[in-house]
């Protein structure tokens, strides 16, 4: 095994999903099929009956030659809020005659998504806890609802407690589906939904397993529960993970009540279930939707998940997801529409410090969150090993793959390994199971410093890509390298702090350079959050351990806690739109760490831009009074697919519902009224100067006035017009133009910003010039 090259390991890992889809569908797949809600003919009393007619028209005449299975089998989900038609199974060729029938207006093979936690192949997790919680008290009862769309919720942990909370709010019209180790009681003031979606999943893989899967909202990965408990958790004292991150643990928004959508599987999450999943939530009446997935970005209108969000948006239901854990490579977003609010990871202040003392006496340090019976033992030196050469070539078993490790080379020894390919427990596991005594974790060029801390199952210790290099020299160069691991517990107020993790996915918004993406960073590295009763905090099958907290990391942890604060923004705000919302949560961000230097990059400790933290870390006391918003209404946004040159066939699924039309109000996409600003010059390098529009409402006092204060460009002067605000009422709008003149064409981004000030607020939106090279 240990011969298989690394790309073949790759390729095992990303084809399992795909081969489970081919082997047990032959040849039907799952189709989600949008259809126009107004062209149902009078003769169907209802929706559902022309879908079912429409279906079964293009399946009869396949269907006697085969064996009759009903029509009614091939639809496997109706959906009529969110989203208009069917998902339904079918051939290639009733795909073909599905295209002819009336009414039908786009057809989108099922994808399957992924959930953003650095648990993922490619991403190890580091561990700490929340503390930015600093909400106060008199939010407590809330009457919004938090819609999370991940794998269902552990209803017995403290976190979902409801002591104190008052009745569940009239608005509210969603319920709580029961199964095993689901029952009505369950449900709560607090958890105040629950609703499973696995047709589309079974569709694809086949039956789900009752006896091994909960197919009820009951949690048994663990990740659910994690996110629903940060978006909304009730105050835990004495919180910890085996002693670690000890505190009080609470969600961003302990007041707000949570509907839990089950919407991942074993074998991943669908985006026919999550399409239902969203049409369910608004139909239910959530006010918030938190999704800490994604899958490929493919354009704003084949990705189910942004035109469900786009309708969700409609209704006044913001919507906040992951960025992904694709960094810290370039242009490695998902969940970029400009609907969306698309939220990158950092860290915080907390760390859980190890030490490393090497036979030749010196001392390094690390992260972990190892917690055996104690210090791996006091000062004996161990014998080091590690099984790569000191090239920087990754290989199977310098990255402790499994079934790369010999016993006889391990017994007895702490081993080296490489992260990469596969989970960072499993290789603490596949040490442990060759006999190991420990292992340090180190990191590669991709993590850079990055310190990574998981609950392994042996002593271990995560060290960053210097300290690795320096370990892996010592360990070619002596003949009988030796080391030892301690254990040092949570440490608190580290500097710097927060951080751009480097696994948080990074811009430019490949969709559309002038949509600045991610739209702002929260904490997503070493959160402490509620735990399954199913799993240990590793995951690992072999873990008998249970714990009421884990402690993860990765995008998936960082979007609760921007749907947490959304939650407290509504319930201040009744009447913001959802891009009123996002406005404040990202013009009150800041971009400084605790050191007073601006924000730093963890991949390569240089000063992190727009595209790695967009406008910046959220300030949630300050997004609840932004002073000022920028507003965008739902046919604004619609203005800017029409200005992003849609044709109108694209369009259909973002128009139908509403009856839209390009009114063509937007002249360029830049002037979207964003509360970030992207100026893109043309390749035509004749263009020198370019006009973009802004137009704030004034929510802070009713009569205000705020003067400009821009940051210096590189390469451009740029000038505001006017320079001044004077605001006489409260809700009043007025706008402002941004004028850039190229002086020198700059091959590389521009960043800076544009700040209102009135003496109180600071209305910061993030700036970036890019100049399109000449074709
Ligand atoms: C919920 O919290 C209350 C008050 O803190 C406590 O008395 C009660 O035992 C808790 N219930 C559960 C099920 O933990
Ligand atoms: C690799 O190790 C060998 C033996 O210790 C040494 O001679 C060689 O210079 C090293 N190569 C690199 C690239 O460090
Ligand atoms: C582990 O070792 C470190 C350093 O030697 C020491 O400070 C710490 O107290 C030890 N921890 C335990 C639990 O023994
Ligand atoms: C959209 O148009 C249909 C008929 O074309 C009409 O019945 C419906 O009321 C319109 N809907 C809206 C929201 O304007
Ligand atoms: C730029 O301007 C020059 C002079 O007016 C003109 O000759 C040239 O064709 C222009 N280039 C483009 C790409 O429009």
């Amino acid at each position: 095994m240990a011969g298989i090259p690394v790309q073949w390991w790759l390729f095992f890992l990303f084809s399992s999903y795909l081969a489970t889809i081919l082997v047990t569908s032959s040849t039907m797949k799952t189709y989600i099929i949008y259809m126009d809600k107004w062209a149902k003919p009078d003769e169907f009393s209802d929706h559902k009956q022309w879908y079912a007619s429409m279906i079964k028209s293009v399946t009869s005449t396949t269907e006697k030659q085969e064996d009759a299975a009903g029509d009614e089998d091939r639809i496997i989900y109706n959906y009529q809020t969110a989203f208009h038609g069917v998902a339904a199974q079918l051939s290639e060729e009733e795909v073909e005659k599905v295209q002819e029938q009336t009414g039908v207006m786009a057809l989108f093979p099922e994808t399957v998504y992924q959930l953003h936690t650095t648990r993922s192949p490619m991403f190890l997790g580091l561990e700490r806890e929340d503390s930015t919680s600093v909400i106060s008290d008199n939010l407590f009862n809330s009457d919004v609802v938090v819609g999370v769309l991940d794998t269902g919720i552990w209803p017995e942990s403290p976190s979902f407690n409801d002591t104190g909370m008052t009745r569940i709010p009239a608005h509210w019209k969603g319920t709580c589906e029961l199964g095993r180790g689901f029952e009505k009681h369950h449900c709560n003031r607090k958890i105040v939904g629950a609703r499973v979606f696995y047709r589309g999943y079974e569709a694809a893989s086949g039956k789900i397993n009752e006896q091994v899967e909960y197919k009820s909202p009951r949690d048994q990965d663990g990740h659910g529960t994690h996110t629903a408990a940060t978006v909304a958790g009730a105050p835990v004292h004495g919180a910890n993970l085996l002693g670690y991150a000890y505190g009080t643990a609470r969600g961003m928004a302990p007041g707000a009540r949570i509907a839990a959508y089950k919407v991942c599987w074993t074998g991943g999450c669908f985006s026919s279930d999550i399409l239902s999943a969203v049409d369910r939530a608004v139909a239910d009446g959530v006010n918030v939707l938190s999704i800490s997935l994604g899958g490929g970005v493919s354009s704003y209108c084949r990705d189910s998940l942004s035109i469900g969000a786009f309708a969700a948006m409609e209704m006044g239901v913001f919507v906040s997801c992951s960025a992904g854990n694709g960094g810290p490579d370039p242009i490695s977003l998902t969940n970029v529409s400009p609907w969306v609010t698309t939220v990158g990871a950092s860290t915080m202040d907390r760390d859980f410090p190890a030490t490393i003392k090497l036979g030749m006496g010196k001392f390094l340090t690390g992260a972990s969150l190892y917690k055996g019976r104690r210090n791996i033992s006091s000062n004996r030196l161990y014998p080091l090993v590690y099984h790569g050469s000191n090239s920087s070539n990754l290989t199977p078993s310098s990255m402790c793959l499994e079934g790369t490790l010999d016993r006889h080379s391990v017994a007895g020894k702490i081993v080296i390994c490489d992260r990469g390919i596969s989970p960072r427990v499993q290789k603490g596991q596949v040490v442990k199971d060759a006999g190991g005594v420990g292992m340090i974790l180190t990191n590669t060029a991709a993590n850079g410093e990055e310190l990574v801390a998981d609950c392994h199952l042996l002593p271990a210790v995560a060290v960053g890509e210097t300290t690795g290099k320096f370990i892996k020299h010592y360990a070619a160069a002596n003949r009988n390298p030796t080391a030892t691991l301690a254990f040092l517990g949570t440490k608190l107020r580290i500097r710097p702090s927060p951080v751009v993790a480097a696994f948080s996915s990074r811009g430019p918004n490949i969709l559309s350079l002038e949509i600045l993406k991610p739209d702002m960073v929260a904490p997503g590295v070493n959160i402490l959050a509620a735990w399954t009763g199913e799993l240990g905090p590793s995951s690992l099958p072999s873990d008998h351990r249970r714990t009421k907290f884990n402690i993860l990391s990765g995008t998936s942890m960082s979007c609760p806690h921007v749907s947490g604060v959304a939650a407290l923004i509504k319930s201040r705000h009744p009447d913001w739109s959802p891009a009123a919302i996002k406005s404040a949560l990202m013009t009150t961000s800041y971009v400084h760490d605790n050191t007073q230097n601006p924000l730093k990059d963890a991949s390569t400790a240089a000063f992190s831009t727009p595209y790695d933290h967009g406008a910046g870390h959220i300030n949630p006391l300050k997004a609840l009074d932004p002073g000022l918003i920028y507003d965008i209404a739902a046919q604004d946004y619609f203005e800017f697919l029409c200005a992003q040159g849609l044709t109108s066939s694209e369009l259909v699924v973002f128009s139908k519902f509403s009856n839209r039309t390009c009114r063509h109000t937007l002249g360029n996409a830049g002037d979207l009224n964003y509360p970030a600003i992207s100026a893109v010059y043309p390749e035509n390098g004749n263009v020198t100067v370019l006009t973009l529009h802004r137009t704030v409402t004034n929510v802070g006092p009713p009569v205000s006035s705020y003067h400009v204060v821009l940051s210096p460009f590189k390469g451009a002067s740029v000038k505001v017009e006017p320079t001044r605000l004077d605001f006489t009422g409260k809700r009043k709008k007025l706008t402002y133009k941004i004028i850039f003149t190229t002086r020198s064409r700059q091959t590389a981004p521009v960043f800076g910003s544009v700040t209102w000030k009135d003496g109180v607020h600071r209305v910061r939106s993030p700036v970036v010039i890019t100049w399109l090279p000449p074709l």
